[in-house]
């Protein structure tokens, strides 16, 4: 049994597994012609299994991919909110994970901050997953190097442009996974916005190559992935929204920003403020992944529920 915190904490051998039980299983439902979204995959094999949902911030994917996938592995899922646990009432993480582990196998946690997750890991023996913490979201990372990988081929070797909010946790999970994966990873970021040194320096020690270059144009020109995210996480404060939005303004990712990469597939996390990170021509146009990344959700979810189960390759 094992957490999934963060890419970093993950051996990247174990990460390539997990992709390729991802991609074995969403081909297998796809020859099997499996219609019912819902419908178990044939062997069903976190049967029995239930899996807590802790969202302490709102979620449409994450949350909902999380309870498809335990379905399609035969498992349940018990969706406890945020809002109804006597943790709204001051009852502390720590408390109510020493509970949970009485009654479930599991749980996802989209925690309010980083802490919170490693306080939840800390007090439980099942396994804790990282659903977004304002410091990382590794989940939503491996679905994108799958969505990456079936356009492109293997990341090893390639050059990816973050485009953007460089301090935000997408961007640190990409950090992570520049030195799982040896792709090379270019940022394009205002100077308040460059991603965190010590965060760099840690993924450089472990052989990532990235660059910060000094603008969106010289990040994304020639690359074979331009990527972005919102300007406002949910972690950052509302009273740094005008100003965030200010400053990232010449960084849009638009039709003149993806000429300069016109062999570049565009990702998106979700969900897209239209009109601010990204235009909807670039969204919607040819070189957008936003719904595959969406959908891998799905197939990667199951693949981490089995690694941390310890039932990857049984
Ligand atoms: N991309 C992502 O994590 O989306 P949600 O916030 O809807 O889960
Ligand atoms: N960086 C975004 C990702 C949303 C999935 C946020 O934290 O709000």
């Amino acid at each position: 049994m094992t957490d999934f915190l963060d890419l970093d904490l993950t051996a990247p051998e174990r990460l390539r597994a997990i992709l390729a039980e991802a991609a074995r299983r969403k081909a297998a439902r796809q020859a099997a012609g499996a219609t019912g979204k819902a419908l178990p995959d044939a062997d069903a094999p976190l049967a029995g299994f239930v899996l807590a949902l802790l969202f302490q911030r709102p979620s449409t994917r994450t949350r909902i991919s999380f309870d498809i996938a335990m379905r399609q592995l035969g498992g349940a899922c018990l969706d406890l909110g945020g809002k109804q646990l006597q943790m709204q009432r001051g009852e502390s993480v720590a408390d109510t994970g020493r509970v949970l582990e009485r009654y479930v196998d599991a749980i996802v946690f989209r925690s309010d901050d980083h802490s919170g997750l490693q306080t939840l890991a800390d007090s439980t023996s099942i396994p804790v997953i990282n659903g977004l913490s304002g410091r990382s979201h590794p989940c939503q990372v491996m679905a994108d190097i799958l969505t990456f990988e079936e356009h492109k081929g293997d990341i090893g070797g390639r050059t990816l442009a973050w485009v953007g909010d460089g301090g935000n946790n997408m961007a640190a999970s990409w950090i992570h996974a520049a030195a799982a994966f040896g792709f090379r990873l270019r940022f394009g970021c205002p100077p308040p916005f460059a991603p965190d040194e010590a965060l760099l320096a840690a993924a450089r020690r472990n052989g990532a190559r990235i660059e910060c270059c000094a603008s969106a144009r010289e990040a994304a020109a020639g690359s074979d992935c331009v990527m972005t995210d919102t300007w406002v996480s949910m972690s950052d404060s509302p009273e740094s929204a005008a100003e965030r939005r200010r400053l990232l303004a010449p960084y849009q990712i638009n039709d003149g920003l993806m000429a300069h990469a016109p062999e570049a597939i565009f990702m998106h996390c979700l969900p897209a403020h239209r009109g601010e990170e990204a235009t909807d021509s670039v969204l919607d146009g040819k070189a957008s992944r936003i719904f595959d990344e969406a959908e891998n959700r799905l197939h990667v979810q199951k693949a981490i529920l089995l690694h941390c189960m310890d039932r990857l390759g049984l």
